[in-house]
């Protein structure tokens, strides 16, 4: 029976009486924690909202404004590519190493895996797919690359295109020595440096007859 007693199978001792209120406290407390929880979660429901609200930006991108709902966190690289779904910019190494990403951001190239997408709400982004002339036509830079056939895969492309049009700003008339220079800040895995210097001095030739910025 003692045992009986210590195990809390027999309710009518002091001890049993005293597990028992031991228990209903526990189920008390466990209820006043819970609700604690859900009073405590109301206020923080407001944070979230406003933190959802902060999140939504409105970036320049080819001249349009786009609106994306961005974490604070997160990359232009993968604000373009995922959420305004602007795949030409490629993300290698994403970690500003390899330049598949370059774009330009205020005509200046940046890797756009090593920058903020909530640092550029008042910029001007420009990404390869903003280069093409309303009618279709392609840019000069573009067109240069298609006729000397300038890359084997072609995935570093975007990213060495963007690289020469910054460099160009400054020297339109670059000898190839410097506008290797003015790319070096971008990597070729199939290494195809010599068709691809080739093809961007074409280019810049085309954008010198064409009067092209
Ligand atoms: S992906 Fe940005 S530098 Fe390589
Ligand atoms: S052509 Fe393939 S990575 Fe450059």
């Amino acid at each position: 029976m003692n045992d009986a007693v210590d195990r809390g199978i027999v309710g009518s001792t002091p001890r049993a009486i005293s597990r028992r209120a031991f228990i209903k406290g526990v189920i008390a407390g466990g209820l006043g924690v819970s609700a604690a929880g859900y009073l405590f979660r109301t206020p923080s429901l407001f944070a979230r909202s406003a933190e959802v609200g902060e999140r939504l930006v409105s970036i320049n991108v080819n001249g349009v404004n786009r609106h994306a709902d961005v974490m604070k966190q997160e990359t232009l690289a993968w604000t373009l590519r995922h959420k305004l779904g602007l795949t030409g910019t490629k993300l290698g190494c994403d970690r500003a190493e390899c330049g598949s990403c370059t774009v330009l951001i205020d005509g200046v190239p940046r890797y756009a895996c090593s920058v903020l997408t909530h640092s550029v709400r008042d910029r001007k982004i420009l990404t390869i797919e903003g280069l093409e002339n309303p009618d279709g036509t392609l840019h000069p830079m573009q067109q240069g690359v298609v006729d000397e056939q300038g890359l084997q895969c072609a995935f570093c492309m975007p990213g060495f295109i963007m690289s020469a049009l910054g460099f160009l700003k400054f020297n339109p008339n670059p000898t190839r020595g410097q506008l290797a220079q003015g790319v070096s800040g971008n990597l070729c895995r199939c290494q195809d440096y010599d068709k691809i210097l080739t093809a961007l001095m074409r280019g810049a030739e085309y954008m010198r007859n064409a009067n092209h910025a």
